[in-house]
């Protein structure tokens, strides 16, 4: 069953915070959503303009609306990842996505309330939550690179502002992390004191912390091991996921994570197997993989086991 965000994060809000995982391809969706069944989980998809010109943005659609009826317990959000103004307004109109990301954060503060403001009256009107973002992460995201000293963590009493301004329904916050596998240099946490500080600014609103993957240590070793280049990786602690859902993080971003499972099984399949060519036997081992990592995910976000009962709140 497709819902808003809002409802997801209404019954998350101050418990746990919601999974928003990328995907690119019916594999992802698979692991994705069978990961999420056996988890007992909630999730939100997330679309990247990236993602909708990869093959066809009908593609991705088709695979969801397939992906759902093959899983009918499911219950997610459709939503676009670091939409431009045209690209919502191309998600809106598709009356398939529930929830759209407006990312003008690289403007300058009035013109983001501007852009944003226009798109949240638009998506309001259709009954699609928006999600902006205030702050500027580090790190890569689609063709925008951020270098790590232009990043900029969200100021708690403009967040304010920017909620009244523009009615937006949840708020990407810069709390120290970055896009990609190259998060941090050294220490390694998010700035709790900035996060407290947002959520004393907006008691029971929903935040959003992007660039969230933990780049897990052994699966890049495992990649490098079988051939991969990957060097000073560093991702989130997964354990500070949970405390910071009790500060009000309600929606956690993780793209890299599932690239890094699908470089893994790839590369370690072909090294192991140089005479294999059908794509399918990993394929399938990668659906494996992928649906055990998002159900580890859910147990650390406090995601895990909530179907059943968000289902019966959204019945209420
Ligand atoms: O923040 C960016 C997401 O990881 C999506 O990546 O734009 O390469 O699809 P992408
Ligand atoms: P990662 O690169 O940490 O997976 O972040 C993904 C993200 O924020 C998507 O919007
Ligand atoms: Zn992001």
């Amino acid at each position: 069953m497709i819902v808003t965000t809002a409802q997801l994060f209404k019954h998350a809000y101050g418990k746990y915070a919601v999974g928003a995982y990328n995907i690119n391809n019916a594999e992802q969706a698979m692991g994705l959503f069978r990961g999420c069944i056996d988890s007992k989980a909630p999730f939100i998809i997330q679309i990247s303009k990236g993602a909708r010109k990869y093959t066809d943005k009908r593609m991705l659609e088709a695979i969801i609306r397939a992906a759902a009826d093959i899983f009918p317990e499911s219950i997610f959000a459709v939503h676009l990842d670091h939409g431009d103004e045209e690209t919502c307004y191309d998600c809106i109109n598709s009356g398939f996505f529930s929830s759209v990301m407006i990312d003008a954060s690289h403007d300058p503060f009035d013109k983001n309330v501007e852009i944003t403001k226009r798109v949240v009256d638009k998506a309001h009107a259709k009954g699609i939550s928006v999600e902006a973002e205030l702050g500027m992460l580090g790190g890569v995201e689609e063709d925008i690179k951020v270098e790590e000293g232009h990043a900029c963590l969200t100021d708690p009493d403009e967040a304010k502002d920017f909620v009244t301004k523009t009615g937006c329904d949840s708020l990407a916050c810069a709390i120290g992390t970055s896009h990609g596998a190259f998060k941090f240099k050294g220490r390694q946490s998010l700035h709790f004191d900035v996060l407290e500080k947002i959520k004393s600014r907006l008691p029971g609103f929903p935040l959003v912390m992007h660039g969230s993957s933990s780049v897990p240590k052994e699966e890049v070793q495992r990649i490098n091991a079988a051939g991969g280049q990957i060097k000073d990786s560093m991702g989130v602690d997964p354990n500070e996921y949970l405390p910071a859902a009790k500060l009000g993080v309600t929606k956690v971003n993780i793209d890299t994570d599932g690239r890094l499972v699908w470089t893994r099984v790839h590369r370690e399949f072909f090294r192991d197997k140089p005479a294999e060519f059908d794509f399918r036997p990993p394929g399938k081992i990668f659906i494996d993989e992928y649906a055990k990592f998002i159900a580890s995910r859910n147990r650390l976000l406090g995601s895990a086991g909530q179907l059943d009962d968000l289902r019966a709140s959204l019945k209420k």
